[in-house]
């Protein structure tokens, strides 16, 4: 079975995305057909990037990074639960993003955003990203309103329909991360 991290995008204290990605992370878990764990930005406590070297030539030189780089690379796919800050997703995770490359590469990733707007200005910046960091975004995407699915801006109390949108990122998340294994190991046997 594959792996999945559903990466926490926010470590605002009082953060709504604490309860957004324990949601999620109940529902992957009522699934059999992969494993799930959560991953809290908020543990891993990066500085502003401080490598020297970009991440894409592959040298750490920092015990943080390596920490980070170590878990990332034990995915095969990550949802990334995003918060919308500026029409964007958060500096903590473009800054988690940055500090690795290759862990992330030839993997799958699925999006949970929100905002007034379901998070979806954040979500497009995010891939954006993936990109050039080589993740497959999956098209399904969980939009979660600031207006609808919760209460006061604060309480989380999801809408019923919401729980079907988790349903189909996961569904393609788990394929392609499936498929994309299935291409890291022919290229790691082709050496
Ligand atoms: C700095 C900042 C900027 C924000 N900008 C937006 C925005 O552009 N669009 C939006 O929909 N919500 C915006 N919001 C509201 C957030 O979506 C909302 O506070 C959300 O709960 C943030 O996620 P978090 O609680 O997990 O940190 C902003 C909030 C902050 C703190």
């Amino acid at each position: 079975m594959i792996k999945v991290a559903i990466i926490i995008g926010s470590t605002r204290p009082g953060r709504n995305g604490e309860a957004v990605a324990h949601w999620v992370g109940d529902l992957a878990a009522k699934r059999g057909d992969a494993e799930f764990e959560l991953v809290d930005l908020k543990d891993f406590d990066l500085p502003l990037l401080d490598e020297v070297m970009p991440a894409s030539m592959g040298r750490y030189d920092l015990p943080h990074t390596r920490t980070w780089a170590a878990k990332i690379d034990s995915f095969d796919a990550y949802v990334f639960v995003t918060p919308e800050y500026n029409h964007s997703t958060s500096g903590a995770l473009k800054n988690a993003l940055d500090f690795l490359y290759s862990e992330w590469n030839n993997k799958a990733a699925g999006f949970v955003g929100y905002g007034v707007n379901g998070g979806a200005r954040a979500v497009e910046h995010l891939r954006l990203m993936m990109g050039e960091l080589q993740i497959a975004d999956v098209r399904a995407q969980v939009t979660l309103s600031l207006l609808t699915d919760f209460e006061n801006y604060s309480v989380f109390s999801p809408a019923a329909q919401q729980e079907n949108a988790v349903g189909a990122m996961l569904d393609q998340v788990i394929a392609w991360g499936g498929a994309l294994r299935t291409l890291r190991s022919h290229a790691l046997s082709r050496g």
